[in-house]
């Protein structure tokens, strides 16, 4: 099933609507479609009203002079205030007198005697780490404006890199630990960063992933001098190598550190970070977040979409790991400042067994629970008996990101998981907005299964033709979206042009150019959102986004390759898997032995990720008269549309195939 095809499929479920439950906790912020419809028209007529009214809830050091100022593509928020990432989510707690409230649950991998490793970190905990953390940076030399690279597992450290990068007002850049040393090389140098923050080894469904030894490669690659420092933090004492001067244990430096380092007033426009993510075209790029509009997006966004509350017994837990947007967003920035626990899980969901995730829900009474489509199809396939052995009857809002949720998928997550009690939000965002764009909310949007319904107040969505009118109802077209919003990226890391081309060239609206997400979408009639999927060569395997030509640059560079196209084919789990077709170079023989070695290559290259889940030889690529790859056609063979020879590893006069389909694609 390709996610067009998925949407078809969900065409026979739109007439399923699920009202919004009662709240089985605190009461919905938001309890009805209308009140829902009132604010959101508000926040459409009157954005300064509604966002200074949202950014009030947060502290400032000084407030800001206006609320934006936009002159498209560049928007500023909450201009001349400052502020603290940082403070808002952790000292301001402290300083009101909420220090002893747990701020982060964190759960080992590894399960001991006694069970799992639990650390519960209070907000005076944490205050302290971090800045004892912000002082160790400082020492490396590390100055407002710097990035700095992190590269850990998901343990407490991390968060606490993280907030400490917050404090001193230096940007981070956080890789997930699956990605490669190449990949690495990449953003550190891109990034300019001249320190790196990693562990010695991450857990992972109980093997060790070598961090300290992936960075070390990394280095090498980038060669000597390009980075001054790299802090390790000790997990797994997994052995590593260790260069004296470059290297320093955290516990050694942490222990001589000062407890005592305030948080620095910044800008509201300053950059907060950089996140790597693939496009259509060349290397990852860097998405430039800020702070103070950042920060207003994602608390909000995580208090209306998650119904948080204080002191409400809350426990609020996002599967993903911090090395994507969903837990930059949705573990750390935008659930802290609303003072309800965190939750950080360190490892697989299937360690050391397929209950693990229900084990944890019942086991922490977690209230909110924010996971992916594709482990959704992971988890039913591996069973209901896992989640009906543990009592999930503290859940109250279950949520969904990445990528489209199919609509068996929604009713088990509505039936097994949330015994058809809880609200189910499906969240269409991207690293590029900063927090959620089209969501139910909980207390206030009737769902169906398969749409992210409607859009977040303030975000201004539509569907639109290439001359930007919007469509009509179940028509497909561009997902754009025609206003500013605080969390929206301020650019692409040193390449403005990219910038430009990418988000803001191909829709104009009375001639000013409107942001473009790269998604094709259609509105039913009940002005419901559908997501139908990418619309540029950008595939989204388990929800992470990964670029086709990235993983086609990979196989070309692997010597026996001589020329290679990738595209998206159906997958149970992943929702979309990677298929590969590649021309040899002459000497190398098509077999599974060169296909293992690929898949390996391409591990390294970027990380295993990114490895195709087929490779087919083929002496050519089928082409269009102009030389363009036909990609349709290679999907449709991938998908197992168009018959081939299926019994020997060439693909055999695709001149015949692209007949039958039709002649050439344009
Ligand atoms: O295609 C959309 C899909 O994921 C893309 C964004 O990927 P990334 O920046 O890696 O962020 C993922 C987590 C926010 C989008 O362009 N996508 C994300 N959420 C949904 C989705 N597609 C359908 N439904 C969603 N809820």
């Amino acid at each position: 099933m390709s996610q067009s095809e998925g949407n078809i499929e969900s065409v026979l479920h739109e007439d399923r609507l699920f009202d919004p439950p009662a709240s089985a906790g605190a009461p919905w912020h938001i309890g009805s479609l209308d009140e829902y419809k009132a604010l959101y028209k508000k926040s459409i007529d009157d954005p300064e009203s509604f966002w200074s009214n949202a950014a009030e809830e947060m502290h400032w050091f000084s407030h800001w002079r206006q609320v934006v100022s936009y002159e498209a593509p560049d928007a500023k928020w909450f201009v001349n205030g400052t502020t603290n990432l940082c403070y808002n989510c952790v000292d301001r707690h402290v300083e009101n007198g909420f220090g002893d409230q747990v701020g982060i649950i964190w759960e080992s991998e590894p399960i001991g005697d006694e069970g799992p490793e639990i650390l519960r970190l209070t907000y005076a905990d944490l205050q302290t780490e971090i800045s004892k953390f912000a002082n160790v940076l400082l020492d490396k030399g590390v100055r407002r404006g710097d990035v700095v690279t992190i590269y850990m597992g998901m343990i407490p450290e991390l968060a606490i890199a993280v907030l400490a990068c917050a404090r001193i007002g230096a940007a981070h850049s956080v890789i997930f630990g699956g990605f490669s040393s190449q990949a690495i090389a990449d953003r550190v140098e891109d990034a300019n960063s001249k320190v790196i923050v990693t562990c010695d080894g991450s857990w992972r469904r109980g093997s060790v992933v070598p961090l300290k030894d992936n960075v070390d490669q990394a280095l090498e690659i980038l060669g000597e001098g390009k980075v001054r420092s790299v802090i390790v933090r000790q997990r797994c004492k997994n052995g590593i190598d260790w260069v004296d001067g470059r290297d320093t244990w955290w516990h050694d430096v942490m222990q001589e550190a000062e407890a005592d380092c305030d948080c620095v007033p910044l800008d509201s426009e300053e950059m907060s970070f950089l996140l790597y993510t693939s496009g259509s075209t060349g290397k990852p790029k860097g998405i430039h977040h800020t702070i103070g509009g950042y920060m207003v997006y994602t608390a909000t966004t995580s208090k209306y979409v998650f119904n948080l509350v204080p002191d409400a017994d809350q426990v609020f837990w996002c599967t993903a790991d911090v090395g994507w947007i969903t837990g930059h967003s949705y573990i750390l920035y935008g659930i802290m400042p609303n003072r309800v626990p965190t939750l950080m899980y360190e490892g697989a969901p299937n360690f050391p067994d397929a209950d693990r995730f229900w084990d944890i829900v019942s086991r922490h009474r977690v209230t909110q629970f924010y996971t992916a489509p594709t482990a959704i199809r992971a988890f039913m396939k591996w069973g209901e008996e896992h989640p009906k052995k543990h009592d999930l009857s503290s859940l109250q809002v279950l949520g969904t990101v990445g990528e489209p949720i199919n609509p068996e998928a929604w009713m088990w997550y509505h039936n097994v998981i949330g015994g058809g009690a809880c609200p189910i939000v499906d969240t269409y965002w991207q690293t590029e907005t900063g927090g959620h764009m089209i969501t139910p909310l909980p207390g206030a949007t009737s769902t169906k299964p398969g749409s992210c319904t409607l859009p977040f107040f303030g975000i201004d969505a539509a569907v639109v033709d290439a001359d930007g009118n919007e469509v009509g109802a179940n028509e497909g077209g561009l997902l754009v979206v025609r206003k500013p919003w605080p969390g929206m990226l301020r650019g692409v890391y040193g390449d403005r042009d990219r910038f430009i081309d990418t988000y803001w060239s191909t829709i104009k609206i009375d001639s000013k150019p409107v942001y473009t997400a790269g998604d094709g979408a259609r509105r039913d009639k009940d002005g419901y959102f559908w997501i139908m999927g990418r619309i540029d060569d950008v595939i989204n395997v388990s929800g992470h986004r990964l670029g086709t030509m990235e993983v086609e640059s990979g196989l070309v560079a692997h010597e026996s390759v001589v020329e290679a196209a990738v595209v998206g084919m159906p997958h149970e789990i992943k929702g979309t898997g990677i298929a590969a077709f590649c021309t040899l170079a002459p000497g190398y023989e098509a077999n599974d032995d060169l296909r293992k070695k690929l898949r390996e290559h391409i591990s390294d290259q970027i990380g295993a990720i990114a490895k195709p889940d087929m490779i087919r030889f083929t002496d050519a690529l089928p082409k269009t008269r102009s030389g363009k790859i036909m990609r349709r056609l290679l999907r449709s063979i991938a998908a197992g549309e168009v018959e081939v020879n299926q019994d020997t590893s060439t693909l055999e006069d695709f001149t015949v195939v692209a007949k039958l389909q039709g002649g050439d694609e344009s």
